[in-house]
């Protein structure tokens, strides 16, 4: 895998990094990870959290996205303010299937699951699995077209 200059790739026990690909400039990857052949991960993008991230085989991944897997309990942290005291915090992993282009400003919230052969357009905000191939779009996302 290529990293361009300003990228950084935090490691934790069990990453996976492939052989093909590339990170490019500025794109921070703190989260534990596994990452399959031939994905292209384009500037400025940040994935974190303390939960999995794994991107499957020829995905692409667009400037600017973000996928957190892990988020505070925002009951406790915000309506409770335990901003202090300490919070819970709420980890999924995040799955993105094969073949999958992610469109530029996405961001993708923990725990959710992408099939093969999915597009998901420019600013989306993907809060639910996506189960079948097909074009989504929006805030949050819905599908527009099957293939
Ligand atoms: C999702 C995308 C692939 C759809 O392209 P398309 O199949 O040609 O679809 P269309 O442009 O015909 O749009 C279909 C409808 O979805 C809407 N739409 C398209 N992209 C959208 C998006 N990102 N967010 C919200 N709505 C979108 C269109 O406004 C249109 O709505 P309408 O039918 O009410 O007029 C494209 O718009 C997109 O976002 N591509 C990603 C670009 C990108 O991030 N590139 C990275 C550069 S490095």
């Amino acid at each position: 895998m290529k990293q361009y200059d300003g990228s950084k790739i935090i490691d934790h026990d069990g990453d996976k990094r492939p052989k093909s690909g590339d990170v490019y400039f500025g794109t921070f990857i703190g989260c534990p990870h596994e990452i399959g052949e031939r994905v292209h991960i384009s500037a400025n993008c940040s994935f974190v959290g303390v939960g999995k991230l794994y991107l499957g085989d020829d995905t692409t991944i667009s400037p600017g996205v973000i996928i957190y897997t892990s988020s505070p309990n925002l009951d406790e942290r915000v309506i409770g303010n335990k901003y202090t005291s300490g919070f819970e915090v709420v980890a999924a992993d995040v799955h993105i299937g094969n073949n999958v282009f992610i469109g530029a400003g996405t961001v993708i919230h923990q725990g959710v699951n992408i099939c093969d052969r999915v597009i998901v357009g420019a600013h989306s905000f993907v809060n639910r699995d996506i189960d079948e191939p097909g074009i989504y779009v929006g805030a949050p996302v819905k599908k527009i077209k099957g293939f």
